[in-house]
């Protein structure tokens, strides 16, 4: 039997964002926490353009989000918040923002001290307990983190180097509002690590022990649309077509994980990324390839996958990821980041994720992921 849940109400396709306000009409909220990151956001009018048809709401606009944001960032700007009592967050940012909102969202009404109750409620899951949670509303600006369509958000915790997961089905946003355009001015190595960290989400989809037919649909398509059109856009980065078909191939990576969860490649991305600060799109993009070749064995419809990659060999993915990273000036070797020999078996023992590296549909030992790590140093 295949299952699939999603309830996210979708608004696709380019110049969408100009519908904001008739959509938020709909909801009945006069109250809204705007989220935003973005230094990008402002110096592209982007936000102006949002604001200006906002004027009619009351609004509290926080426009300070960091990337990879911890439980310090959290309280932080909770508190920040905790005056006006918004009874709606509209995120627009990449998956920093969006992951940002589902925490503010799941702490709404949640009493919180300091840093330190924001790390407690998160690994007892209280914030589960506690009623009042406000609808998220996601607006993503790049086409990769697949955060519209999840109910999940990666809380990081730098102080104890860790990385925690807030996940409840109440957490999927209400609506998400996907406009290419918002995409166009992305710099080529954000546009090619965001796409690459889909390609992951669908791969990773496919071959996750909680895969079907459902997710597999959704997680072709995806593969096919991201290969096909990400060198094209890197070439052409203005190309608002281009800029639609990575987004479609984007939601519909996020559709797909959005019922599986991640596996290996996720889970041996965090230290990487907590310890060596390697974007995220980029840390699980690394291992995308030996994965492949690793699960193999395991794939259903392994000539169908294969044709969505267009590839027929799994070493000949490492080979197209490897050239997305020099054509979009990425550093594609971990000691690129300053990792050396005698790092690797510190990061093979933190790269077990529950959740994540139990999802594979193999089992991950440590000599073998010692010479994944080792063949891509
Ligand atoms: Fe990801």
């Amino acid at each position: 039997m295949a299952t699939y849940y999603n309830p996210v109400k979708l608004y696709f396709g380019p110049g969408t964002l100009q519908q904001l306000s008739s959509i938020i009409q709909t909801t009945g909220v006069r109250r809204l926490l705007l989220l935003t990151g973005a230094r990008s956001l402002k110096a592209s009018g982007f936000l102006d353009l949002i604001l200006a048809q906002l004027q009619d709401y009351e609004l509290l606009l926080l426009d300070n989000v960091p990337s990879n944001p911890d439980v310090a960032d959290i309280y932080r700007l909770r508190q920040a918040a905790a005056h006006f009592d918004y009874e709606a967050i509209l995120a627009v940012g990449g998956g920093s923002v969006l992951d940002t909102a589902k925490a503010l969202a799941a702490f709404k009404e949640h009493s919180l001290s300091d840093a330190e109750a924001v790390r407690q409620a998160i690994n007892r899951q209280t914030y589960l307990d506690t009623p009042g949670r406000c609808p998220v509303w996601a607006v993503p600006t790049t086409a990769g983190t697949g955060s519209e369509v999840t109910p999940w958000a990666t809380i990081w915790d730098k102080e104890a180097g860790l990385k925690y997961s807030i996940a409840n089905n109440s957490l999927f946003p209400q609506f998400a509002l996907v406009d290419p355009v918002l995409t166009q001015q992305l710099p080529p190595g954000l546009t090619a690590s965001s796409a690459l960290d889909a390609l992951a989400h669908a791969l990773e989809a496919y071959w996750s022990k909680n895969t079907n037919e459902i997710v597999r649909l959704y997680a072709r398509q995806a593969m096919s649309q991201i290969v096909t059109c990400l060198q094209p856009l890197l070439r052409r980065p203005d190309d608002l077509t281009l800029r639609t078909q990575i987004a479609y191939g984007s939601l519909y990576a996020g559709l797909a994980f959005s019922n599986t969860k991640t596996t290996a490649c996720h889970s041996i991305s965090y230290p990487l990324t907590l310890q060596y600060g390697i974007n995220h799109g980029v840390a699980v993009s690394l291992t995308l390839g030996g994965m492949l070749a690793k699960n193999e064995a395991a794939l259903v419809a392994k000539d169908e996958l294969f044709a969505a990659l267009q590839i027929t060999a799994a070493d000949q993915l490492n080979d197209w990821i490897q050239s997305v990273y020099a054509q979009a000036g990425i550093p594609g070797r971990l000691r690129d980041y300053g990792i050396t020999a005698e790092a690797l078996p510190a990061l093979v023992a933190k790269s077990y994720t529950p959740g994540r590296m139990d999802n594979n549909p193999v089992e991950v030992d440590k000599p073998f992921l010692l010479e994944l790590l080792t063949a891509i140093l």
